[in-house]
């Protein structure tokens, strides 16, 4: 069968295709326009997708029978469902795989926005340091602190562990109870409200959905300490980002450190110009070894569904129901 590939992804991955199927990938280091995806499906069975791409109804539905759709990615939100699964086709994720690189990228912002790194780099760098100060570069304590994780799935619940070495307080959010974090950190599951109040860092590790869209918008941002923290991971519009360039500006919080942005690759130019954030270019999976892991797993998905098979991470097994 045939496959198209939205984006060169590790060789890994594409060697495995290749023994199976005839592949096509797009020769660009770029995402691809909507109509570049739609030609490239000509006479393909299989889509290998990227959280870049958007596939659409329109996408979905310029095929009379697409057979498989994998996302290189843990989130799916690029990708219309509910379409897919109207045309019974499976569609599949990479979830696991990169759930601590992925916490340890929010651990790394977490460091970098209270201990102000990438600003002190910089000041450095400029020739502005000219010896040690008393009030040089003051920031914030980790260890003893309150940690608020809202939504403690796979990624959530890892981001919690590894806060063991630091003694601290974990309250979380979710519509589970996460007995691991409370019988391991004695962490506690807290209203919304309870925990924007008394966090001192915010770490967001839901999905985007509906339901989560500006999930953190004015009011929230309101409720948090002055001196919170405001981690981001997870998607970009699960964040208003007007409010939260507002909180920032007016020290309603004191930083946020984003590896996602609303409207992604674009960035408000004013959250850009503030020294209290430290913003990565969605990066967080972004490990030699992960990359490569998500890859052979994009194309394991792949290759089940186009024998007809359930992939292992189908993220709509409905389809496979009779
Ligand atoms: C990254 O953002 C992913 O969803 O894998
Ligand atoms: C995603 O992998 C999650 O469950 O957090």
């Amino acid at each position: 069968m045939k496959i198209f590939v939205t984006r060169k992804i590790p060789e890994k991955g594409l060697d495995i295709l290749r023994k199976h199927h005839e592949i096509e990938v797009n020769p660009h280091d770029r995402v691809l326009s909507k109509k570049e995806i739609i030609k490239g499906l000509k006479g393909k069975d299989g889509l290998l997708c990227l959280l870049t791409d958007q596939i659409d109804k329109e996408v979905i539905e310029s095929k009379k029978k697409l057979k498989m759709i994998s996302n290189y990615a843990v989130g799916y939100n690029n990708i219309d469902i509910k379409t897919a699964t109207r045309h019974k086709i499976p569609v599949s994720n990479t979830p696991g795989v990169l759930t601590d690189t992925t916490a340890e990228m929010a651990w790394a912002l977490l460091f970098s926005t209270t201990r102000r790194i990438a600003e002190g780099d910089k000041f450095t760098r400029d020739g502005k340091f000219k010896g040690w100060g008393p009030m040089l570069m003051l920031g914030q304590d980790i260890t003893n602190k309150t940690l608020g994780v809202i939504g403690t799935g796979r990624i959530g619940t890892a981001f919690a562990l590894k806060s063991k070495g630091f003694n601290m307080k974990v309250l979380y959010h979710d519509e589970k109870i996460n007995e691991k974090l409370e019988s391991e950190l004695n962490a506690k599951k807290v209203s919304f409200k309870e925990l924007l109040q008394k966090s001192d860092f915010i770490s967001i590790h839901v999905p985007l959905l509906d339901s989560t869209y500006h999930l953190i918008s004015e009011k929230e941002l309101k409720m948090m300490k002055e001196t919170a923290v405001l981690i981001n991971t997870a998607r970009g519009p699960i964040v208003d980002e007007k409010s939260l360039v507002k909180a920032l500006k007016n020290k309603w919080i004191f930083s946020a450190g984003l590896d996602v942005y609303e409207n992604e690759p674009k960035i408000s130019e004013e959250l850009k110009k503030l020294d209290n954030t430290i913003l990565q270019p969605h990066s967080a999976s972004a490990s030699i070894d992960t990359r490569t892991k998500m890859a052979v797993m994009a194309a394991e998905n792949m290759i089940k569904g186009l024998k007809g098979e359930k992939p292992l991470n189908c993220v709509n097994p409905e389809v496979f129901k009779e």
